[in-house]
């Protein structure tokens, strides 16, 4: 089975205590545009009572709570304290469950097909290669018409991840510099360009300097 190269060095165990206060710092660039981008990750999955839908790198389960009912919602992360806070806000859900697994295993763990993908701020912990597998999984996945609806840390085109580093080593923000290198900002191009060769009618929108959010729906 694969698993992400770095699914161990990304596991949130150990920021799991402080996230919810952490996310709620939108002065912070990284976390800029959070609560936006996650409703509008909710109007654009178009999830309904019928929905089987997977959450990917669901976390303390904020974007989760904002989702509608559903038939099923699975919520895949490897982080069992960062879930545990995710089950104290959802265990009233019936149509919510959990697994810890790494997200590109968790499609070899389960096959059933899905109406709706959603993810906020976890597939930026898979290096580009492992994304464009993660697309290829995706579309082998969602029914036609399936939607995907994924927001996170991206720049626009490849070329400008170096201008950014630039301007925020500049602007003092030594955890947004660091951020960019040691982690896996998409490259919304490629993204873009990867998931319209599948066969996806593909969308974006920008939430901040840093957070961008795709709508795609399968069409062939
Ligand atoms: C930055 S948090 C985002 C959490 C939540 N989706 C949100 O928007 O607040 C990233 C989450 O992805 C999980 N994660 C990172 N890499 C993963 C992987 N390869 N497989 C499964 N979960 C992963 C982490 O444990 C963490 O809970």
């Amino acid at each position: 089975m694969p698993r992400s190269r770095h699914v161990d060095a990304f596991n949130h165990d150990e920021e799991a205590a402080g996230y919810d206060r952490d996310v709620e710092n939108e002065d912070d660039p990284i976390r800029a545009g959070y609560a936006a981008l996650l409703d509008w990750l909710v109007e654009h999955a178009r999830i309904d009572r019928t929905s089987r839908v997977v959450e990917l790198g669901s976390g303390t389960g904020n974007l989760t709570a904002r989702l509608p009912r559903a038939r099923e919602i699975v919520c895949v992360d490897v982080s069992t304290e960062m879930t545990a806070i995710a089950r104290a806000k959802l265990g009233r859900r019936p149509d919510v469950r959990f697994e810890a697994c790494d997200l590109l295993e968790w499609f070899d763990r389960d096959s059933a097909p899905v109406d709706a993908i959603v993810s906020s701020y976890a597939i930026h912990h898979l290096t580009d290669d492992e994304k464009a597998d993660l697309f290829g999984r995706m579309h082998a996945r969602v029914v036609p018409g399936g939607r995907l609806a994924l927001g996170d840390l991206m720049f626009e085109t490849a070329a400008d991840r170096g201008w950014m580093l630039e301007k925020y080593r500049d602007l003092g923000r030594a955890h947004v510099a660091e951020g960019i290198q040691e982690e896996f900002f998409w490259d919304l191009a490629r993204a873009r360009e990867e998931l319209g060769a599948l066969g996806f009618a593909v969308e974006t929108q920008r939430f901040s300097d840093l957070s961008w959010a795709v709508a795609a729906t399968r069409c062939a």
